[in-house]
């Protein structure tokens, strides 16, 4: 039988390229992640992630302002307070850092959308998602209740999603009903559905001051040899109420995001993790790689997985690889 020669047509100039693409990048798609501390006139680089800052509530408009003026609106939001105890406790304060943080933005910029990161992780001396029973292991109910309280209090200070990440069963549906229950039916969550116990949070923890204080998050972050029950868990949290489901790490979980967006109806996030960040910003640094280009690239392959959401600490060189036309 005669066979045509592959077509090569459809790569032929910049215009044909641009019609046949089949996976377009949009500011719209990006979340910023933002590290508030408790304290005054703080901006200071955070060590292991470099570019990226701790903010205090009154300083981080100024993050916030770079953040809108590459044209992206959305941020997510952890926070790093001064007092921790065996609860958490400084979590659902309602002057909080992260409660006055989102006060403090919502007043200089109403326009940028504001998704807080519900965990105890930061907020407990042990550095664990919840409550200790035992001294041991994680009280998965009792945690549920400081989850509730702690979503209604960002939600009240203006927060228009929340975002648990924590990890303990039933989490979503008690978030939910509470927020229910006070009048916030509007308030979506997106929730850290397949959520790996990976290495490439060591940055962030850095960042955030949580690592945990003895053992590790393994009995309720997911095996990362798995990838029927990241499935499982998705389906979960959907029934459970999620608006978002998101996969966490990203790059090295392609393939997760890959099967979760063929699977649900819902959209689907992935979060680049400091890890993925601090390995491209390392590497650009003894020069080794090009890093706009490892940049766009990360980002796109991200999207072309089947991400609808991309959670980045690299939003704002995104943004201008979309607005110079090199990627998007
Ligand atoms: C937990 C939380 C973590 C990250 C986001 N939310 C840390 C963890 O699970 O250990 C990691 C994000 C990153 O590495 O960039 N509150």
């Amino acid at each position: 039988m005669e066979m045509l020669s592959r077509p090569r047509r459809l790569r032929t100039n910049e215009a044909i390229r641009g019609l046949s693409r089949e996976t377009r990048i949009s500011k719209d798609s990006l979340i910023y992640p933002m590290f508030v501390r408790e304290g005054k006139g703080i901006k200071e680089e955070i060590p292991s992630l470099y570019g990226q800052y701790h903010y205090s509530p009154d300083t981080i408009c100024q993050g916030v302002e770079e953040l809108v003026s590459c044209g992206v609106n959305k941020i997510m939001l952890f926070g790093i307070p001064e007092h921790k105890d065996e609860l958490g406790s400084s979590a659902w304060q309602q002057d909080g850092v992260v409660q006055t943080a989102i006060r403090e933005i919502k007043k200089n910029f109403p326009q940028v959308y504001c998704i807080t990161d519900v965990c105890m992780c930061e907020y407990t001396s042990h550095g664990h998602c919840g409550v200790l029973c035992e001294c041991t292991t994680v009280d998965n109910d009792k945690t549920l209740e400081l989850l509730e309280k702690t979503a209604l209090s960002h939600v009240r200070a203006g927060a228009d999603m929340v975002a648990p990440s924590d990890m303990m069963d039933g989490r979503v549906l008690a978030i939910r009903k509470a927020l229910d229950r006070e009048g916030f039916t509007h308030i979506p969550i997106m929730a850290y559905s397949a959520k790996y116990a990976s290495a490439f949070y060591g940055p962030f923890r850095d960042a955030a001051g949580s690592a945990p204080s003895f053992g590790d998050r393994r009995s309720y972050q997911m095996d990362i040899h798995n990838s029927k029950e990241a499935m499982k868990e998705i389906d979960g949290d959907i029934a459970e109420g999620a608006d978002i489901v998101m996969v966490k790490p990203a790059l090295s979980y392609l393939d997760i995001i890959s099967k979760a967006s063929q699977r649900i109806q819902l959209p689907l996030a992935a979060y680049s993790v400091s890890g993925e960040y601090a390995m491209i910003e390392a590497a650009a640094k003894a020069d080794l790689i090009d890093r706009e280009r490892i940049i766009g690239e990360v980002a796109v392959s991200i999207f072309r997985a089947g991400a609808n959401i991309l959670i980045t600490y690299h939003a704002k060189d995104i943004a201008k690889l979309i607005d110079e036309g090199k990627i998007g």
